[in-house]
Parts: C-alpha cells; structure tokens; sequence
C-alpha cells in the first residue's frame, strides 16, 4: 500500500510530552483529517511528520512503490524532498514577493522541467494565481494568499500533502471555497492530502476519514467513511462531552 503511516509517535518539547503514542495512516488517494480543538497537538504531529519536531518513540514511515522510508530524525527539506510537501499553519509566505517569485522560490533546486509543469498545474488548479502572478503576495486577501500557499508546497512534487489548517482566520463563505478547493484537489487532480482542521463540520463533509486529537491522543479513529454516527461521534468528540 502506498501511504504515510504513523506508528506509535510520541513527541512535545523538551520535557513536556505533547502526544502520546499516536497512530495513523494516510493511503494514496485519500484525504485524511485530523481535528482537534485548540491546542490538541494536530500542529505539533504536522511537525513531526515534517521533522521540525522531533519524536522521542514511534515510526512515521512513507511506503511508496514498494519502498519504505523512516521519515523521522530527518530534516525538514530531505522529508520534503521524500515526497512530502507541507502547507505551515498561517501561511509564511514572502509577503514582499510576487505570487510567482514565492512559488518559484519553493521549488529552488529542482529541474527546470519539473518547475514548469508545477508551475504551469498550480495556475490551472488556481487560476486567480495565473491572473496575479505579479501581485505581492502581501497585497492578496486571506482566501488568496491561502490558495498560494498550498500551491507553493505543490511546487515540490509532493505524493502527500500536509496542510495545516487551511481555513484559520478566513471568513465562514471563504471556508467553505479553501475546504472545496482541497477537496478538488484530492478528487480530480489525485492528490493525497492530510488535513488537519478546526472547521470539523466543513472538514467531514469532505474527508475519505478523520482522526480525533485530544491532549495529544488519537480519541477517535474513523477508519470506514464519515457516516452520521461517524460525524455524531467525532461532534461530541470534539465538544468533550462523550
Ligand atoms: N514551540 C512550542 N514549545 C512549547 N510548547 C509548545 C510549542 N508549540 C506548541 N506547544 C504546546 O503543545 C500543545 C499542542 O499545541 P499544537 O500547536 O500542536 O496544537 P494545535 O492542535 O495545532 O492547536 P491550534 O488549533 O491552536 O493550532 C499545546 O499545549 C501548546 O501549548
Ligand atoms: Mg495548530
């Protein structure tokens, strides 16, 4: 099976452990999310996966045609360079670079080739980037600047996707539009995507799974389609009240 799978992670900082003994998996094709209220560890596993945190136990493996690779202990530009490519919490972009110079920077180091179909597939997948390729990025609203973030990391030719709450400080309609757009993503351009998100309702309505995050630990693992139950499980999950 190809996929991200994540085997027993513990993780936090310095001393203080963050999560506990957290599993999960990502198979090619799906899009997996990962909700948590406030301050539940979802950024933290993001940045396990990606190696800016580092984990004390566990595996986080990629198998991808026939291959396997541990992920964990290395850096964070090798696991991107593994096919992992990675949407930060709040965005980071260069906000005094055009639209075009801060994808063309995330793709520093690759062949030219490669740069022009990734280039020429974020436009088609966000056209109003094509339209304000030369717009500081600082000068596109929440929504666009969001949309130019996840195409900066499909500048590095992810197999995986992690994206970490993409629809932080936009507007309730714009939500709605950035959670579709991701959702397209996955449908019609075969992404796989992990998504980590506090909009469960908007999320759910759109993930293959989801895994709830509680003080660190996996509370609740979806594992067969987001049926009403499913949803009823993870709503009550999600408000502490099961
Ligand atoms: N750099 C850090 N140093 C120390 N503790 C941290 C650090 N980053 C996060 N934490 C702590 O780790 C815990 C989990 O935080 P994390 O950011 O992973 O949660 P989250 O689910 O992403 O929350 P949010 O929805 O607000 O983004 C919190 O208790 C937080 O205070
Ligand atoms: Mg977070």
């Amino acid at each position: 099976m190809n996929g991200l799978v994540l085997e027993n992670v513990c993780a936090g900082y310095g001393a203080v452990t963050v999560l506990h003994d957290v599993s999960l998996t990502v198979r090619e094709g799906e899009l997996v999310a990962l909700l948590g209220m406030n301050g539940n560890g979802k950024s933290t596993l993001l940045n396990a996966i990606l190696g800016f945190v580092r984990p004390s136990a566990g595996s986080i493996r990629l198998d991808w045609e026939g291959e396997s690779t541990e992920l964990s202990g290395r850096e964070p530009h090798r696991v991107v360079d593994l096919g992992i490519g990675y949407v930060p919490e709040g965005r980071r972009l260069v906000p005094n670079l055009t639209v075009e110079e801060n994808l063309r920077l995330a793709a520093a180091g690759r062949s030219r080739p490669d740069l022009k179909d990734n280039l020429a597939f974020c436009f088609e997948t966000f056209p109003i980037l094509a339209e304000r390729r030369r717009q500081l990025a600082s000068t596109m609203s929440g929504g666009q600047q969001q949309q130019l973030a996840i195409a900066r990391a499909l500048m590095t030719s992810p197999r995986i996707m992690v994206i970490d709450e993409p629809s932080v400080g936009l507007a309730p309609i714009v939500v709605d539009q950035m959670i579709q757009a991701i959702k397209t993503l996955q449908s019609e351009k075969n992404m796989t995507i992990l998504m980590a998100e506090q909009s469960f309702f908007q999320a759910v309505e759109v993930a293959s799974r989801a895994y709830v995050l509680a003080h660190g630990r996996v509370v609740h693992a979806i594992e067969h389609g987001l049926d009403a139950d499913a949803i009823e499980t993870i709503r009550k999950a999600m408000m502490g009240v099961d």
